[in-house]
């Protein structure tokens, strides 16, 4: 029997309701009809935990700290030719209920297998209930042939053969670089699509949603609408804080402000989480430093941890969930999950570790 969880311990074992930690990382949670469901990678023990071997492992649960194993949202396939074969990189899957279509749509960062980080792109699967089992529909890189909308009309242009070899000799391998190109990779993807990786999904007031995207060798984030049904960008998209490489975004909105806590890009290992803080989707989006506070090593470190997604707590009116991965490639199955109340403080988000707390602990 698992034990009726009370409070929150972030970093500890989390057992569902079989007394088995939970598989879910790089998550995010829907909440559908009184019931939160939460969806992410399922890893398996050792190194190659760190590609998919299983799928998207979905749970639910009425109150966020005991979950119910509802077994896999989204198988990979056991067929080599497939794009979602066992061994691709699946990773940071988000689900939406479209109202619409009465549909459940999950979004992800698909690398094809044996392309290490390269395939950059987004993968969409569908289902009719909110456990699955979704249907995987497609991948791509996003918005192909559109220009970002806060571009202005001289930089809409193709690159010269001469800035493409320029922009072919530099280091881009996904981190930060002295002289990372601010104004060409969006260009010299124009025709092919925009780099996808790590990512999340936005579903605002006015039912539309939004995808959000490290772009662009990881060092410019885009945000992307979605089409009305959510399967396909709506070919309305911008591009923000070009050469800052912010990875593993997650968004809330309050009191009609936007706010987005993002990572540095340093692969497993932990780095000072950054937020920023925009009036609207489309930006500006103004930094506000890191949120997190304590000790040096807990602000550098990010409390030892990534983001991954934003949760608005429930029944408190502005008050939210930052839920966070403690990778541990080696054994990637061990990965631990670190959630921790969202503060405000003027303008600024705070994050304070705490070993254990439970939602009474937030003020309202
Ligand atoms: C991280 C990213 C993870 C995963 C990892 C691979 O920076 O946030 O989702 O892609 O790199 O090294």
């Amino acid at each position: 029997m698992n034990p009726a969880y009370t409070h929150f311990q972030p970093g500890e074992l989390w057992l569902d309701n079989h007394g088995v930690h939970i598989n879910a990382h790089g998550g995010g949670i829907l909440l559908h009809e009184g019931r939160y469901y939460w969806y992410g990678e399922h890893k398996i023990a050792g190194t190659e935990g760190n590609h998919a071997h299983v799928g998207v492992h979905v749970y639910s649960s009425v109150d966020l700290l005991n979950w119910n194993d509802e077994g896999i949202a989204l198988a990979v396939s056991p067929d080599p030719k497939s794009v979602i074969c066992a061994g691709c990189i699946l990773e940071r899957p988000k689900v939406l209920f479209n109202e619409l279509t009465g549909k459940f749509v999950m979004w992800f960062h698909l690398e094809l297998k044996a392309t290490s980080y390269s395939s950059a792109r987004c993968g969409v699967a569908v289902a009719d209930r909110p456990e699955g089992p979704f249907q995987f529909l497609e991948s791509f890189r996003p918005n192909a042939g559109i220009w970002p909308l806060n571009v202005a009309a001289n930089d809409r242009q193709l690159l010269r053969p001469d800035e493409l070899e320029a922009l072919h000799a530099l280091p881009l391998y996904g981190g930060p670089i002295p002289d990372y190109p601010t104004n060409s990779i969006y260009r010299r993807d124009f025709e092919g699509g925009q780099m996808s990786r790590d990512m999340t999904l936005f579903l605002d007031d006015d039912g539309t949603a939004y995808h959000l995207h490290a772009s662009e060798d990881n060092g410019t984030l885009h945000i992307s609408q979605l089409s009305p049904d959510f399967l396909k960008p709506a070919g309305i998209y911008g591009r923000y804080l070009a050469g800052d490489f912010n990875e593993a975004p997650a968004i809330l909105k309050r009191q009609g402000r936007y706010y987005l806590i993002a990572s540095d890009c340093t692969y497993w290992d932990p780095n000072p989480a950054r937020s920023y803080v925009a009036d609207s989707i489309w930006g500006p989006w103004t930094p506000l430093g890191n949120p997190c506070e304590g000790t040096p090593e807990q602000k550098e470190t990010t409390f030892y941890s990534q983001g991954t997604y934003l949760l608005p707590a429930p029944g408190k009116k502005d008050r939210f969930i930052f839920m966070a991965d403690r990778w541990r490639s080696e054994n990637a199955i061990d990965g631990r999950y670190v959630w921790l109340p969202v503060e405000f403080e003027g303008e600024r988000l705070v994050l304070r570790w705490r070993e254990r707390w439970s939602l009474d602990d937030v003020n309202p």
